[in-house]
C-alpha cells in the first residue's frame, strides 16, 4: 500500500487523515472504506454489497509496516466481540479469528465464520504488507460484530510492532497492542456493486494451511 495513493497530498499529515475513506488497492481493485493510521502503519478496511438485507458477509483488507500484528474488532471494544489477527510470515500472511472475556492475549475463536484469502489482495511490498479476504458468515446477530442493517459501525484496532511469539501458528499468543483505539466508519461508503464480483476473487490455498493466505 503506497500512503500517497490514498489520501490527496493535502491531507496527509492532518487530522482528516483519521477518518476512514475510500481506497482503491490498486492490486485486487476492490474499493474499500478504510481507516489508514496517521503514523504507525495500521490499516483496515471494508467492503460491503449494496443490497444489506440479510447478508452475513464482508470483504476486508488489513495490514501494517514491519512484521508485526494487526487486528480489527469487528463490534468495537476488545471483549466479548469477534477480533481478527493477522501478521506476515515472510512472503504469507497468518490470520485467525480471536474472542475473549478478558484482557489478555485472546484465544482462537470458532464458529461458522470463516476467511478466505483474496489472493491478488494479499502481498508485501516494500513498505507494507496487505492481507485480503472474503469473510463469510461474519456478520453476527449476537452483539459481537456490527449489524448487516447498519450505516455506521465502531471498529476497534490494535497493533503492535512485535511479531507474535510462532509466527508460523494462526493461534500465537500475541503480545499487547502498542497502539489501539476505535473508529467510527460510516459503512455506506462501503457498500458497492461490484461486491458480487470481488468476492469471486476469494478463493482457498492450493495447500490448506489453516487460515495462512
Ligand atoms: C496480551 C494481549 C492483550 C492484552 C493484555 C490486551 C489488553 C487490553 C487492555 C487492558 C485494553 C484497554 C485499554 C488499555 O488499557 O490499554 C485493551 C483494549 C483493546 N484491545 Fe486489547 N489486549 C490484548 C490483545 C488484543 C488483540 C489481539 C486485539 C485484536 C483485535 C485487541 C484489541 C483491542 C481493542 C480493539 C481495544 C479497545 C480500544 C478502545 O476501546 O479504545 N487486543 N486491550
Amino acid at each position: 500500500m503506497k500512503l500517497t495513493t490514498l489520501l490527496p497530498l493535502s491531507l496527509v499529515g492532518l487530522s482528516a487523515a483519521q477518518a476512514p475513506a475510500p481506497y482503491t488497492d490498486a492490486k485486487s481493485g476492490v474499493t474499500f472504506n478504510t481507516y489508514i493510521h496517521p503514523s504507525n502503519g495500521y490499516f483496515f478496511g471494508i467492503a460491503l454489497p449494496q443490497n444489506t438485507t440479510g447478508n452475513t458477509d464482508f470483504i476486508a483488507t488489513i495490514g501494517g509496516k514491519g512484521t508485526g500484528w494487526s487486528g480489527v474488532s469487528l463490534g468495537g471494544g476488545m471483549l466479548n466481540k469477534l477480533l481478527i489477527v493477522a501478521w506476515p510470515n515472510g512472503q504469507n500472511v497468518v490470520s485467525s479469528f480471536r474472542k475473549t472475556a478478558n484482557f489478555g492475549s485472546p484465544p482462537v475463536a470458532t464458529g461458522a465464520f470463516n476467511q478466505t484469502a483474496i489472493a491478488n489482495g494479499t502481498y508485501t511490498n516494500a513498505t507494507h504488507w496487505t492481507y485480503t479476504f472474503l469473510c463469510s458468515k461474519c456478520i453476527l446477530a449476537d452483539k459481537t460484530t456490527f449489524g448487516a442493517a447498519d450505516t455506521t459501525a465502531n471498529f476497534g484496532w490494535a497493533f503492535n510492532a512485535q511479531a507474535p511469539a510462532q509466527k508460523n501458528n494462526a493461534g500465537s499468543t500475541v503480545a499487547k497492542h502498542s497502539d489501539q483505539g476505535q473508529v467510527a466508519f460510516d459503512l455506506t461508503k462501503a457498500r458497492s456493486a461490484n461486491f458480487t464480483t470481488w468476492k469471486g476473487y476469494a478463493a482457498p490455498p492450493k495447500v490448506a494451511r489453516g487460515f495462512e493466505a
